[in-house]
């Protein structure tokens, strides 16, 4: 059929069938298809969705539209973990190795910061020596002897995926559900694990801005999981706030390791406990119940912080930060943003925190951008807290005073007080799958 004809069906809410779907894959990565037609029936997917069956035949054609991963070397059963995005997400840095420490396997391709939301890879390469470019055959036996590796996507993965969301970022197509789950799912499948546990959030700093929205993304996405073949469940998360107390690649390595030694006891910790937990519990190591005191176990005893050590060592990296955090990259100027006047915290606007951090230099604003590994944000109070006119609500990191004099207005912004109390929301509102 031409792709005239397949457009017209889809913005007219017809379904299309599997072979359709992939020559529409095909033709457009092959560049038969041109980015105006392209571009149309994206709109068409746009405005009118597309059914379980369509998406999963979008996926799964997108997935074979390049190298799919064998991770049979491994010799266990692999279990991924995706973020749908975030501010001050630096979950992966502990999971991996918290997972790991609990004999799981997790091989764990990660993306750099684009935009306002910030990348696992770059965090992980502001430890001094750290490398995130292994050798696949290192890779698997990395990922064999210790249990968990985190490098950059490499290879041809979805090479349909990346031009299809490049023409989504120009036409204002990315923010369809089909579209973000088949693009998302398409990469997972691609890197082979047979578990996926999918953190979906929603809030200010997120795609999905509700939680029935985010929701309604975790069911399409384990849904196509589930019809590849894959044990898959997701949770709906808060993106409401950051994530933690710091925002900032070197900042919020520094806090996964006190949650991998285990001196932090914030809402962060708990989340990362049961993201192990389900990741678990996934890939046969017991109930998400047992595998939740088995991870509480490994973090009070050391065994995961060691994990850490020995997975940066293992890349190249400096393994004494985990015992000497300063040695990290740290910015030369902070500023301190105080209270304006007394109450209560109600909200600390993620998007808002994040794009100060880019303005600081700690994300990218074009694909090969470089970053400064010491520039954030650390967040002080946190929302429900009370406080008093003068009290330091955040400090912000910098490379230079007027880099931080910016960017501390933006925080300030961010952040609001009111004189009720609001109610606490919990990280966690949804499991599906
Ligand atoms: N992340 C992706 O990889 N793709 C999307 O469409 C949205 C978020």
């Amino acid at each position: 059929m031409q792709m005239y004809d397949l457009i017209a069906r889809t913005r007219h809410g017809e379904a299309l069938c599997d072979a359709d779907i992939r020559s529409i894959v095909e033709g457009f990565t092959a560049g038969e298809i041109p980015e105006y037609m392209m571009a149309a029936w994206l709109m068409a997917v746009c405005c009118n969705g597309l059914t379980a069956q369509e998406t999963t035949a979008l996926t799964l054609a997108m997935r074979d539209s390049g190298d799919c991963l064998d991770l049979s070397a491994i010799g266990g059963v692999t279990v991924d973990k995706h973020s749908t995005g975030g501010i001050g997400d630096k979950t992966t840095l502990v999971i991996a190795p918290l997972v790991a420490a609990c004999g799981g396997y997790v091989p764990k391709m990660s993306g750099r910061g684009l935009g306002f939301t910030g990348g696992t890879i770059d965090k992980l390469e502001s430890i001094p020596g750290f490398s995130t470019s292994l050798a696949p055959d290192r890779f698997l036996t990395q990922v064999r002897s210790i249990g968990c590796s985190v490098i950059a996507q490499s290879g041809d993965l979805a090479p349909a995926d990346k031009k299809m969301y490049a023409l989504r970022n120009l036409t204002a197509t990315v923010d369809s559900i089909p579209l973000i789950c088949s693009s998302i799912m398409s990469k997972k499948l691609a890197l082979g694990a047979d578990c996926i546990l999918l953190d979906v959030k929603y809030g200010t700093g997120a795609f999905m801005k509700t939680p029935q929205e985010a929701a309604e993304l975790a069911r399409a996405m384990t849904q196509v999981g589930q019809l590849a073949g894959k044990r898959c469940r997701a949770l709906v998360t808060d993106m409401n706030a950051p994530l933690g107390t710091c925002v900032g690649n070197a900042l919020e390595v520094e806090e996964a390791i006190r949650i991998l030694r285990g001196e932090s006891d914030l809402p962060l910790t708990e989340l990362c406990l049961t993201l192990a937990a389900h990741m678990l519990s996934l890939s046969d190591h017991g109930t998400p119940e047992e595998c939740r005191s088995k991870a509480g176990r490994v973090l009070t005893s050391g065994e995961a912080l060691e994990r850490f050590s020995r997975m940066i060592a293992a890349q190249g990296g400096d393994a004494g930060v985990t015992e000497h955090p300063e040695r990290l990259p740290r910015a030369q100027y902070t500023l301190d943003v105080r209270a304006a006047s007394d109450g209560f915290l109600q909200s600390v606007r993620s998007e808002e925190i994040g794009l100060a951090c880019l303005g600081l230099g700690a994300g990218r604003t074009a694909d090969h951008a470089g970053i400064d590994p010491g520039a954030g944000v650390i967040l002080r109070r946190f929302v429900g807290d009370a406080v008093r006119t003068g009290d330091v609500l955040c400090t912000v990191c910098g490379s230079t005073q007027t880099l931080c004099e910016t960017a501390a207005v933006r925080v300030q912004n961010a952040v609001r007080i009111g004189e009720e109390q609001p109610e606490a929301v919990p990280l966690v509102s949804g499991i599906i799958g």
